[in-house]
């Protein structure tokens, strides 16, 4: 008698596919989950703002003579114009229509004649405000307002980041690289998220610094992250200090569910990925490359630029492939390759990845 084993199938192809699923995820996921907004750096003074949109909604956050930064819904609570654009410096947040004017603490101050108004008592009246925290310097947000903090929903991932990167709150955005992907962006982030196709498609993870062997990727709360030993250091592409700190040396990387990765390269060198889903067939991914203060770091261009042309070059294909896949009749979804042993060659993180996947979709 054969042992009960755990076969475990894909996703059906209409996760990736439909329309109503991409409208559900919008509506739920996106707001329910902490998703990225900015870098601190963007709101380096008093009065600082910048404007971005999470699942279809218009929020900014800015920075308070308090030095608190706060998010906000980007509505005006008289009749609902839009406050802000872009980014800037404001001493007061000045609705364009009929110039109610906030405190950055969201708390209307002022507005023209509305003292003539019998009984308006402007204490009532406060922007909407939104979830938001700082997470070594990136700043996240979430529009459920009973949302658990990100130290609960990844566990260590800032502690481990911060030892990963001794310099992480000094970091600045050097580099941003656009990729456009004609895919679901969960095709994207599955892709992202296991490593069983990597030694026949990535040459240079193959036999570059990753030791493939030990590679490993394990889910800790939502978050997923990758591990190796790394190998050949002595042949990077830069020089690497392998006495400044503990981790000098180390690649490792923290998927937070569901749109955002920080990845370390040997060197404690950040870079970001940001995945935006623009609609159920097209993501655009950000990869973000920073260094100490912003200055110029002719070592983390170069990173960019290679990384573009190797691996996101090589991954773009196969996304695109997988999507059309998705919608050839002809596929049924196959099992997922589960080595109880893990490694590199096993795909149990797309296990949880897709658990996460059905929670979010099916309730
Ligand atoms: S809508 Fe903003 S002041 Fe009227
Ligand atoms: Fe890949």
């Amino acid at each position: 008698m054969s042992e009960a084993v755990d076969i475990v199938h894909s996703l059906d192809a209409r996760y990736y596919t439909d329309p109503e699923v991409f409208r559900i995820e919008q509506q739920g996921l996106l707001a329910k989950t902490w998703q990225f907004a900015g870098h601190s750096s963007q709101l380096e003074k008093r009065g600082d703002y910048f404007a971005f949109e999470v699942g279809g909604q218009n929020l900014f956050c800015v920075r308070g003579r308090d030095d608190e930064i706060r998010a906000f819904y980007n509505v005006c609570q008289h009749r609902a114009h839009e406050l802000v654009a872009g980014s800037g410096n404001a001493r007061s947040i000045v609705c364009p229509y009929h110039a109610w004017t906030y405190e950055l603490t969201g708390q209307l101050k002022a507005g023209p004649n509305i003292r003539a108004v019998p009984g308006f008592d402007k204490e009532k009246v406060c922007l909407s405000s939104v979830l938001i925290e700082d997470f070594c310097g990136f700043l996240f947000v979430n529009l459920d307002p009973g949302a658990a903090p990100m130290d609960e929903w990844f566990p260590e991932a800032r502690e481990q980041l911060s030892a990963f990167v001794p310099d992480i709150e000094r970091l600045k955005p050097l580099e941003w690289v656009e990729i456009q992907e004609n895919c679901n962006w969960k095709v994207s982030i599955e892709n992202y998220s296991e490593c069983y196709h990597c030694q026949l498609n990535h040459p240079t993870f193959a036999t570059g610094v990753v030791k493939p062997e030990t590679y490993d990727i394990q889910p800790r709360g939502y978050c997923l992250r990758h591990t190796t030993e790394c190998q050949n250091l002595d042949q990077m592409s830069y020089p690497i200090d392998l006495e400044a700190n503990e981790h000098a040396g180390d690649y490792s990387s923290w998927f937070l569910w569901p749109m955002f990765s920080f990845q370390v390269y040997p060197g404690n060198v950040l870079n970001t990925y940001h995945w935006r889903a623009l609609d159920e067939e097209h993501v655009v991914v950000w990869r973000g490359w920073y260094s100490i203060n912003g200055v110029d770091s002719e070592v983390v261009r170069r990173l960019a630029v290679q990384d573009r042309a190797t691996t996101v070059e090589e991954d773009i294909h196969l996304v695109e492939s997988v999507q059309r896949g998705l919608k050839n009749r002809g596929y049924r979804p196959g099992p997922l390759v589960l080595d109880p042993n893990h490694g590199v060659r096993s795909e149990h993180s797309l296990k949880y990845l897709q658990s996460w996947i059905r929670e979010a979709i099916d309730g």
